[in-house]
């Protein structure tokens, strides 16, 4: 595949194309905003400068770069593409429109792919004349810097298809999933209850913010904990991602939002971004300090843990994806330390599952309820 495109040069639609042209495609973004367009491209040239003075890549690099891009507001540019990407605002509607206006531009054997977070591959694909060629290429956001993509065949998408995309991604440096088209695909599924439990932690009581993200830091060896990563996502996405994620299972207790990110969403707590979230960001302000209580910060810590883990086990009970790819996509999707459930074989089913046990009969809440295949493994030893 030599001609890409890409529609939407925003966040994800930028980033793609950078992953695209550095892999020696011809690279053509289109976007109806002309000044984004604009920005978008003099921000991915500045980006080009940052990684010559980093010595990642050379002048010439640059040159054929910018040689293999083409920056346009005209769907007909398409015309000559092998693989067109859609990364533009996250509507079913918007993007109906999009497709049926491209589907006849392109060549008949374009692969057709949407980068959705939480629209289903197959609404999407419904208003298709070729549904067979379109699935879903979900890159994780900064797509330059993250490792994984996530590959989604809809019902009506061809293998031959999904097979040719997963090697094409591969052979762009990144490791590919392959993930049933259901809410949240892997990633967005399995952390759910890594901000979730976290959340419900703090509601309880039980300790806050500081000290949940100090639990996970030190004893989980994770980069960031749940209320420093949820208010650098903004409280707002994530707060969205959750709900989404929550209505498209059925209002399943496991995914239920939180009041507490809820608030601060609506107060404009946002994070990072907006200067406050869970924590004050502001000049001067001394970061508080957790209660390092040992025994306190290590039941925090297995308590997620064996939520995520759970959840893990869900992904693979429900065939989302196999064991294997479950534990990829969340090392290189969101820099887990480890695979969780090679993490589960580590400190022993038994242990997640009593843990999981002594929760559901304390709160008595289908949310805590172990999932049958970990039940089934520790049973069947
Ligand atoms: P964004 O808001 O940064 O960019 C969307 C761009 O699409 C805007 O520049 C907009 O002007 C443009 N656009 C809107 N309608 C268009 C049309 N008809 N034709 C061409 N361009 C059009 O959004 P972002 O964050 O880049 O998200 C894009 C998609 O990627 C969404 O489907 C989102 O769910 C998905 N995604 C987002 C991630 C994130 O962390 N932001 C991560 C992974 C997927």
């Amino acid at each position: 595949m030599n001609n890409v495109g890409v529609i939407g040069a925003g966040t994800m639609g930028i980033g793609i194309a950078q992953v695209a042209v550095q892999n020696g495609k011809k690279v053509v973004v289109v976007e109806v905003n002309e000044e984004v367009l604009n920005k978008s491209k003099a921000g991915l040239f500045k980006t080009f400068d940052k990684l010559l003075e980093k010595q990642k890549i050379t002048i010439e690099d640059i040159s054929n770069y910018k040689n293999n891009l083409l920056f346009t507001t005209d769907y007909n540019e398409l015309k000559d593409a092998d693989l067109v990407i859609e990364a533009i605002i996250e509507s079913l509607s918007v993007k109906h429109a999009v497709f049926q206006s491209i589907e006849s531009v392109v060549r008949p054997n374009c692969i057709l792919a949407s980068n959705t977070s939480s629209l289903s591959i197959a609404s999407i694909s419904a208003v298709l004349l070729r549904p067979d060629r379109f699935l879903g290429i979900h890159f994780f956001n900064p797509a330059p810097l993250m490792a994984l993509v996530e590959v989604i065949p809809g019902v009506q998408t061809d293998i031959k298809v999904t097979e040719l995309i997963k090697n094409e991604i591969l052979s762009w440096n990144k490791k590919t999933v392959l993930v049933k088209d259901t809410p949240g695909f892997i990633v967005n599924r399995v952390a759910r209850p890594f901000y979730g439990e976290a959340l419900r932690i703090y509601e309880e009581g039980i300790a806050d913010f500081a000290t949940i993200d100090w639990a996970m830091t030190h004893f989980g060896g994770f980069r960031m904990g749940p209320f420093t990563l949820m208010d650098y996502i903004g409280n707002d996405i994530n707060y969205t991602v959750t709900e989404s994620v929550f209505e498209a299972f059925y209002y399943d207790p496991r995914f239920k939002p939180s009041f507490t990110q809820k608030r601060h969403k609506e107060a404009g707590l946002l994070g990072r971004k907006s200067g406050k979230g869970f924590y004050d960001y502001s000049e001067g302000v001394d970061a508080p300090l957790p209660n390092k209580d040992e025994a306190l910060g290590q039941a925090i810590f297995n308590r997620i843990l064996a939520m995520l883990i759970n959840e893990a086990f869900d992904a693979q009970f429900m065939s989302v994806a196999s064991r294997e790819d479950i534990d990829i996509a969340m090392k290189f999707g969101v820099n887990y330390p480890k695979g969780l459930l090679e993490w589960a074989d580590e400190i022993g089913l038994e242990q997640v599952l009593v843990t999981l046990q002594n929760l559901f009969e304390e709160y008595g809440e289908d949310r805590y309820r172990p999932n049958p295949l970990l039940k089934r493994m520790v049973y069947s030893n």
